[in-house]
């Protein structure tokens, strides 16, 4: 059973030369450190991945010192014991819960997913048979991933349509398949406070809709960090052809001119 269809929306990364706008990471990563790490591990990134080029680009020392400022589980040491210590620019970002049972427990018998990969989860949104011409590269539509997670952070609803029965611990979402989210409505306006520019307003808007995009291009990072270096690839690879193409034309003529 789907959701409904996630509005399409405006990414820096969408198009032929779109890229991650590494201010809007860095926001995206605070809200998720704020915010959605009280549930939600990222087991697929490290804290030095935070500083490559092309996605938040925090610099090494910012990196040295945002890990420290976390306790991560090691060991077994000498002894044989488990124990604690600053975190490390090679450690992973530390999960809320040891284990997924553990996950599942506290939140009423979902575990909340992994969101390293998650804005690539849910693609093809547009449903029927579109997904013959998404995988196509400049043609096809990649961004329903991230098009839905944002959706889905807006698609809370306090009253469900009536008749809609909801469950103990459900919450009604528009966009989540089935409508029913052990989730609650993670985001607030105001929530988080960004940092202040030089004329003492935050950097960008402090609501929902402002949080849940930021986040929502820190995870397309997170699932696709050479998403920009492979369409430039891509580009460079047609450009290459249509030259080559000129000039095996031009060649042909050159070779078969004295013939017929
Ligand atoms: C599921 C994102 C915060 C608990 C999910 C899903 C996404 C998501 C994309 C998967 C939806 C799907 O399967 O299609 C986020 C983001 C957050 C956030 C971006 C921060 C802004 C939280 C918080 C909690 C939480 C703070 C706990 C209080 C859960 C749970 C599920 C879930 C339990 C599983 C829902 C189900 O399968 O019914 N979240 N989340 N999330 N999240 Fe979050």
């Amino acid at each position: 059973e789907h959701g409904s269809l996630p509005p399409r929306e405006k990414w820096t990364f969408s198009g032929v030369f779109g890229t991650f706008d590494q201010a809007q990471l860095q926001r995206g990563f605070q809200v998720y450190r704020e915010v959605c790490s009280n549930c939600h591990s990222m087991n697929y990134v490290r804290f030095r991945n935070l500083a490559e080029e092309g996605g938040p680009d925090f610099s090494e020392s910012q990196v040295k010192a945002l890990a420290a400022s976390y306790k991560v589980k090691d060991g077994p040491n000498d002894q044989g014991e488990m124990f604690e210590r600053p975190g490390r620019p090679a450690d992973k970002l530390p999960a809320p819960f040891p284990n997924e049972q553990a996950a599942a427990v506290a939140n009423g018998g979902k575990a909340p997913p992994d969101l390293s990969l998650m804005a690539k989860a849910r693609t093809f949104g547009r449903g029927g048979l579109w997904f013959l011409i998404d995988w196509l590269p400049f043609v096809g539509y990649t961004e329903q991933g991230p098009d839905y997670v944002h959706a889905l952070l807006n698609g809370y609803e306090e009253t469900p349509p009536q008749g809609f029965q909801l469950p103990e611990g459900g919450h009604y979402n528009k966009y989540f398949p089935g409508n029913i989210i052990a989730m609650p409505k993670p985001l607030s306006d105001g929530q988080v406070s960004y940092p202040k520019g030089a004329d003492g307003q935050p950097v960008a808007p402090e609501t929902v809709d402002q949080y849940s995009r930021d986040v929502t291009a820190f995870l397309m990072w997170t699932a696709e960090p050479h998403f920009i270096a492979r369409k430039e690839l891509g580009l460079r690879a047609i450009l290459f052809l249509i030259v080559l193409s000129g000039l095996l034309y031009y060649v042909k003529k050159k070779i078969w001119a004295d013939v017929g």
